[in-house]
């Protein structure tokens, strides 16, 4: 009744003073959180129903020393979906800040990778019992498979398993380019609901884009940003269309992903930059404005191309060293 009456005396002052946040504060079903910023964030319906927040922090290349404080920031600006993975070596910091958040779980959408290592029915499900340990949750809301390499099918039936039984709320794939993609939508039991893959305005994924539609699979981009490769930040042309909406390039990239239905989960150390793609749902770039996006597209990855033969060697590799080294055996330790 109290609330009701608040909102009643803000949404007045509001309508007289014409703020541009008017709309929130119309908005009787918006939190209180919301209304103070003046926007909310969006979510996309994945094909089980399950919404997932479009935007998202990742935490790729934070280190542990830092990763608990990132995202306690993160959470603090707002953020309400983490994207982390096992071979990142952060699952446990993540797990200690959403606890030490004090913010109920459900509200949390959090994401974590099968690495390629514990690929197979048997190690897959270890691996994901791990990761529920170390994120300190007995639930996870999405599971991917990191790599389209080695047991792919294995590793999958375990996911299904877990997603049955009500372990995982939706499982998913990363770096499945379409045809990878295509198979394991026409031979597995349950479609994945995911695919995360390097999407940024010199990388598209327009084509891929459009098989994830056909087959109800939601798209996610990894690097929105390429991680700033080929001067993405200093793009003049972005900055342009920046400048009509007093916006920075960051946020326009990040608007015209999320203009394409895209799931974006930028990564950034600094509080001021996590404020600052996290400020993107109160603008729209106009038509013509993302077809001026669009024209960046250099249909190439500005990492590597998971269809190269010595980028498979090279992930292998990978896979030898860290067994070699018993680096998921020496972080469990800690
Ligand atoms: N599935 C996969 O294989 C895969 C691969 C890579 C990444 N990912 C996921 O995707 C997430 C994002 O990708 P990413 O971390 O590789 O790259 P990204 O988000 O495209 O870029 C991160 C870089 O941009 C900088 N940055 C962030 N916000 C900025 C801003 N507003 N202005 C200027 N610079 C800014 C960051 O620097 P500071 O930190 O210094 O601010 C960092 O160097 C990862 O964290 C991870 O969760 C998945």
């Amino acid at each position: 009744m109290y609330n009701q009456l608040y909102q009643a005396v803000v949404c007045l002052k509001y309508i007289t003073t014409g703020s541009k946040k008017q709309y929130y504060f119309l908005n009787l079903s918006a939190t209180n959180a919301e209304r103070k910023r003046g926007f909310s964030i969006n979510y996309v319906t994945l094909s089980n129903g399950v919404k997932m927040p479009q935007l998202g922090y990742g935490v790729y290349q934070v280190s542990k020393d830092e990763c608990e404080r990132c995202v306690l920031d993160a959470l603090k600006v707002g953020y309400r979906h983490i994207d982390t993975a096992q071979s990142y070596f952060n699952e446990d910091e993540v797990g200690s800040a959403i606890e030490k958040s004090g913010i109920p779980r459900e509200e949390i959408f959090l994401t974590t990778k099968v690495w390629i290592e514990h690929y197979s029915y048997e190690k897959t499900k270890t691996s994901v019992y791990e990761s529920m340990r170390k994120l300190k949750t007995d639930y996870i809301d999405l599971v991917l498979l990191h790599q389209p390499f080695a047991d792919v099918y294995g590793a999958w039936r375990a996911l299904e398993e877990l997603y049955d039984e009500g372990k995982l709320r939706a499982i998913g794939i990363s770096n499945f380019y379409p045809d990878r993609m295509v198979d394991i939508c026409s031979f597995a039991r349950i479609k994945p609901m995911v695919n995360q893959v390097e999407t940024h305005p010199h990388n598209q994924q327009i084509e891929a884009q459009k098989w994830m539609e056909k087959y109800g699979v939601q798209i996610e981009a990894w690097a929105p940003f390429g991680e700033g490769k080929g001067g993405l930040f200093a793009e003049p042309t972005i900055e342009k269309i920046g400048k009509k909406y007093g916006k920075t390039v960051a946020q326009i990239i990040l608007r015209w992903e999320l203009q394409r239905g895209i799931v974006v989960i930028p990564k950034s150390v600094h509080i001021e930059r996590m404020r600052e793609n996290f400020n993107v749902f109160d603008f729209e770039l106009t038509a013509e404005d993302m077809e001026i996006m669009g024209n960046l597209d250099k249909k190439q990855s500005s990492f590597f191309s998971h269809t190269e033969p010595a980028v498979v060697e090279w992930f292998a590799k990978m896979v030898e060293e860290r067994k070699k080294n018993n680096d998921y055996t020496k972080e469990e330790k800690k």
